[in-house]
């Protein structure tokens, strides 16, 4: 008989967690038992996993006992207070917040790109934040033809990417101003229905917000190394849960938008969908529910001789969290990397 595993949902009640149910039936992981853990609010909900009804639980000491894999997405600071707990109980804990992504002694892994360093893990492993997920899908394979040598990104990031409150906040202000009524912020800084307004992470001293240091810094740290110069403008928009990029990218020599159209059109976890007759290409509409990254327009930069211009649109809640997640779950089961080397010591 095939091994199987006991797992646990932190924030099993959250946008991503609610993906994380949904995707470890459908993709029929191996689940021993599963446990639904969020926060004292959530206690004596359920939620259906292959028909039953799971009863969600306080997180605590004892929830995390006897756990082999814990997907955890209940936010940094929740992260923090329990992820060494897990780990020291025995536990292998992928985090989706940005807690531990910038830490050495954790991998941060795109499946598709770095699986290699699955197996460095002591016991936390990182999912990347989601606009630099979607963003090494569709670089990743050029980056390997020719290296890339800058990258500039402008990011259109959904409600979703602020969880599951942000979206039905979202939808409320947008019946609220088409009735006539003015729209209220209370999950976001400001409306967001028929708005869009810089990403509103915290602002750092280098003029840039955390959610741009993200891409600048995950990226490098997935691809390996720390030359690769990289620029964003993140900017949330009114869509609910698919993120959308322009990306710029720069080589060493000039790369033929027909060679990265060809690269891409088989590359794993990018559909390519260009229609230039129709002026068709990717949204977020269509994005919504897939697992792929769609990537498209596709074109030479005319202001730059080995420059490169694409658009894409990702699922933040699937490929950008939920899915990402649960294919590092299949990765290390796969490679049977689920005893970590060295119990995680918190710095
Ligand atoms: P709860 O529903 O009990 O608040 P989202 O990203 O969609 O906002 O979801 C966040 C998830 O993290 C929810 O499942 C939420 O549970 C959970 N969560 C938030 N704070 C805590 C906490 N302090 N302890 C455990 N779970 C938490």
């Amino acid at each position: 008989m095939s091994k199987t595993y006991r797992v646990a949902i932190l924030g099993a009640t959250g946008a991503v967690g609610t993906e994380l149910l949904e995707l470890l039936e459908s993709r029929n992981f191996p689940v021993a038992e599963l446990k639904l853990l969020a926060s004292e609010r959530s206690v004596g909900r359920s939620l259906p996993f292959k028909g039953e009804n799971i009863i969600v639980e306080a997180v605590s000491d004892r929830a995390l006992e006897n756990v082999d894999i814990v997907l955890a997405s209940a936010g940094g600071s929740t992260s923090k207070a329990w992820a060494s707990v897990a780990v020291e109980k025995g536990a292998v804990v992928i985090d989706n917040s940005s807690a531990f992504r910038m830490n050495p002694d954790v991998p941060l892994i795109v499946p598709e790109v770095n699986p290699q360093a699955a197996a460095d893990h002591k016991g936390i492993i990182a999912n990347p934040n989601c606009t630099t997920i979607l963003m090494t899908l569709a670089v990743w394979p050029l980056h390997q033809v020719r290296p890339v040598q800058r990258i500039v990104a402008a990011t259109y990031q959904s409600a979703s990417g602020a969880g599951a409150k942000a979206m039905a906040e979202v939808k409320t202000q947008s019946s609220a101003i088409l009735k006539g009524e003015e729209p209220v912020a209370e999950v976001l800084p400001y409306p967001l229905a028929f708005n869009l307004f810089p990403h509103n992470s915290p602002l750092t001293d280098s003029g840039y917000c955390e959610e741009e240091l993200k891409m600048v810094n995950e990226t490098r740290k997935i691809f390996g190394t720390q030359e690769i110069r990289i620029t964003a403008t993140c900017v949330r928009v009114p869509v609910l849960r698919a993120h959308s990029e322009a990306i710029n990218l720069e080589f060493a020599e000039p790369f033929s938008p027909d060679e990265a159209r060809e690269i891409l059109s088989h590359a794993p976890g990018v559909k390519l969908l260009e229609d230039w007759g129709k002026n068709y290409f990717p949204m977020p509409i269509e994005a919504s529910g897939r697992d792929e990254v769609l990537v498209g327009r596709i074109r030479q930069d005319i202001s730059h001789p080995c420059g490169l211009e694409l658009w894409l649109c990702g699922d933040q809640i699937r490929k950008g969290a939920a899915l990402n997640a649960v294919q590092i779950a299949e990765l290390l089961v796969e490679k049977n990397l689920l005893q970590p080397t060295k119990a995680y010591v918190a710095r």
